[in-house]
């Protein structure tokens, strides 16, 4: 952009120099000279300004830092045809309805039916460190880590005033945007569409990588080019969902793991999302992304203001591991309020794949015992230990009725929850810990609760009320669901020595009664989730949805980590564990070795392999009934488990460099390197035996090139020599595995 410059470039250029625009530092998290704006962060920079003629605001970089103190204005024109100045800039707020003919990012009815906005500059505050969200999940941080810029806006025609509030992470290269709709006037208006953020990019040619998936088949990694007209993806289901995830990341053609720019973006939200990425033809890149559109429709009366979830901006030049590592540490950091986000997690035991509905408390009892007796430290029991005059033995009953199946549990839950947690865990000093499954959103028509409140499901009028695992939706909008949730389980867990909830959501909305529900939803949830997680902070909680169908950054606020996918097989996990890692950290992964043949793809791999990919998640553990298991490997069971509990606290604080995709090699490889340098674990897979091929020569990343290291004990080289030559080694078979460990030498 700065190379010789053509004549209109140099009279750019110059207008900067005499002051057109005002010189901008960029020195502070935050600057603002005039009405010019610059978020800083230590690789990124943020600008943009108030345009002097329409009081609109200009995107005019975000991207790498700009060292110059002025900011060049884009060359347009000569404008020629139908599209005006305002379809050719780039806009922070773009509307729709007057000569944009772009992707909007707000579109409101107004109380005289007219859906024209005009937004025009006002104001501007800094605020230091960063004010949550209403109602809605938000990074946080304090002055030292975070400041935030409000933009204010206002629609003189209409009386709408919109704030936009940018927060940056300097230090993760994180901008965070969320906007404010205050209804000023007399009437009411309609919010259509809102998006969280919309930023332009002055480039053509750009790719897509977003996570697409399915039930059982979460965190597809998919790679698309940006061609022109508009191209996304989004979720109706109510929730996030398996089918896609509510991030995408815009990467140049040539960007790789470790090279080239990325920006990723990721919002702070369960709901149903929208993500919209518009190539126009006059050249710019518009992303947006927000609450999904469809499912809006918010009216807000006089006084009345609405929030958007936060959607966070990362921006990397060291490809798309850098900026999936700028995500994990801003989330385990910044995103998730529990104090286990980074603590090392015990090693579970679940009973779901090994009994599932077909236990008693005896049987139940032994699984504790023998999950104890092979050094286990926590166990979960699943589903099916609830519901009295509707007992769930299996899914076709029980949910919504919170109490512990008399037949099952005679001598009731707290008794036998107390006879568990008696157990001592063999060759440590601890007693077994306990876990709880609930479904706390879900009833079954087959239900005391059902037939007590049928109108506390959701439903629209006399329309069928479809079932989806024989079970339909509580509206958790209504304020009496929420209690009825809230008081549900706080009788439980305070009741007896429960140390662990996983809580389930298995199945979509459907008959939303009007559009709007899905935010009034979410908001309904936060308010649960949030007195529940706060309520009990000693609690461990589990976000699970089928699997990975809630995987997503508004669930991590309160909770710690997520079950990750219903598909337990490890080769299916490995490439479900790199996806989910663009953005999530392996920390707030749930992963469990299981049965072979898998029950999913029935694909037999060793116990090893299966705990190694298992050990990439920060929350290990078992999903299986070990007396089912052939002995050898039974007897591999407390080697597993110190290996897991040794290479766990790297996994869930360290780095994560994906060294080989799975989708791209025979061989994929993660290194976790720790927080501080010193140690680092290398997981190494080889899905297909090979033959007569040279082994794969694997160079690390993300080492001290100057620093010695230990390998497993043994040799010791420089960072230098393995991340230049590399490391060998010989796989044997199907479905072989290595984890390797670094030293760093003092
Ligand atoms: C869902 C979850 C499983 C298990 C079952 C129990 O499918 O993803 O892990 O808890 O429900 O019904």
């Amino acid at each position: 952009m700065l190379g010789s410059p053509s004549p209109s470039r140099l009279a750019a250029v110059l207008a900067v120099t005499a002051g057109l625009v005002a010189s901008v530092g960029a020195t502070s998290p935050i600057s603002v000279s005039g009405k010019s704006f610059a978020l800083n962060g230590d690789n990124v920079s943020y600008r943009f300004h108030v345009d002097d003629d329409s009081s609109d605001l200009i995107g005019d970089h975000f991207g790498g830092p700009a060292t110059e103190d002025g900011i060049f204005p884009p060359i347009i024109g000569p404008i020629q045809g139908w599209v005006d100045l305002i379809g050719r800039q780039r806009r922070e707020f773009p509307d729709l309805g007057r000569g944009d003919f772009r992707t909007p990012a707000v579109h409101i009815k107004q109380s005289a039916g007219y859906t024209v906005s005009e937004f025009k500059y006002q104001s501007h505050n800094i605020v230091k460190g960063k004010p949550a969200l209403h109602g809605l999940p938000s990074t946080f941080g304090d002055a030292g880590d975070v400041s935030t810029l409000v933009v204010h806006m206002y629609d003189n025609y209409s009386s709408v005033a919109a704030d936009l509030t940018y927060s940056i992470f300097p230090k993760y290269d994180a901008v965070v945007r969320s906007v404010n709709i205050t209804n000023r006037g007399k009437g009411n208006i309609t919010i259509e569409k809102l998006a969280s953020l919309s930023v332009d990019l002055p480039y053509e040619e750009l790719d897509m990588l977003e996570l697409k998936g399915d039930w059982a088949r979460e965190g597809m990694r998919v790679r698309r080019k940006v061609d022109y007209g508009t191209q996304g993806f989004g979720s109706t289901t109510g929730y996030s969902s398996h089918l896609h995830n509510p991030f995408f990341s815009l990467i140049t053609p040539t960007t790789t793991e470790s090279q080239g720019e990325a920006w990723g973006f990721s919002l702070v939200y369960t709901g149903s999302f929208s993500v919209e990425v518009e190539k126009a033809s006059q050249g710019l890149t518009r992303a947006a992304l927000g609450v999904n559109p469809y499912q809006l429709s918010w009216p807000l009366g006089p006084g009345e203001t609405f929030t958007t979830p936060e959607a966070v901006a990362v921006f990397s030049n060291t490809g798309v591991g850098g900026m999936s590592r700028k995500f994990h540490s801003l989330y385990r950091k910044h995103l998730i309020k529990s104090k286990f986000a980074t603590q090392m997690h015990p090693v579970l035991l679940n009973s779901w794949e090994g009994l599932g509905f077909d236990y008693n408390d005896t049987t139940i009892l032994h699984l504790a015992q023998e999950s104890a007796d092979l050094g286990v430290k926590l166990f979960v029991l699943d589903d099916g230990w609830f519901g009295v005059k509707y007992p769930r033995i299996t899914d076709n009953a029980g949910l919504g009725d919170w109490v512990a199946n008399p037949t099952r549990f005679p001598q009731g839950l707290p008794e036998f929850i107390d006879n568990v947690t008696k157990l001592k865990v063999a060759n440590s000093s601890d007693h077994l810990q306990f876990g709880l499954w609930f479904e706390p959103e879900m009833v079954n028509p087959n239900s005391t609760l059902y037939h007590q409140h049928p109108d506390w499901v959701i439903h629209a009028g006399s329309y069928p009320r479809t079932l989806t695992r024989n079970q339909l939706v509580l509206n958790v909008a209504l304020p009496e669901v929420q209690n009825f949730i809230i008081e549900s389980l706080s009788n439980i867990l305070g009741n007896a020595s429960i140390s662990y909830v996983k809580w389930d959501n298995n199945r979509g909305i459907h008959e939303a009664p009007y559009p709007g529900l899905d935010y009034a939803y979410m908001l309904g949830l936060y308010r649960v989730f949030e007195t529940l997680s706060t309520r009990f902070p000693d609690v461990r909680w589990e976000g699970c949805a089928s699997g990975g169908g809630r995987f997503d950054p508004g669930v991590l606020q309160y909770f710690p980590h997520i079950w990750t996918s219903d598909d337990t097989d490890a080769v299916e996990r490995i490439r479900i564990q790199f996806g989910t890692s663009l953005v999530y950290p392996p920390s707030a992964m749930g992963a469990h070795v299981s049965a072979v043949p898998n029950g999913q793809t029935q694909r037999t791999t060793s116990i090893t392999f299966r705990a190694h990919v298992a050990m990439m998640g920060g929350s290990f553990g078992f999903e299986l009934n070990p007396a089912k298991m052939p002995d050898d490997d039974k007897a591999q069971i407390p080697d597993i488990i110190a290996l897991a509990e040794k290479v766990n606290p790297i996994v869930v604080k360290g780095d994560m460099w994906r060294l080989s995709l799975p989708e791209e090699s025979n061989w994929p490889a993660a290194l976790f390197i720790s927080e501080d340098g010193s140690q680092a674990v290398l997981f190494y897979f080889q899905i297909k035996a090979n033959i007569n091929n040279a082994w794969p020569v694997l160079r690390l990343q993300g080492l001290d090139a100057a620093a010695k290291y230990k390998i497993d004990g043994n040799q010791t080289f420089s960072g230098a020599t393995l991340m230049n030559i590399g490391l060998q080694y010989q796989f044997n078979g199907d479905y072989d595995s290595k984890v390797v460990f670094l030293e760093k030498q003092r």
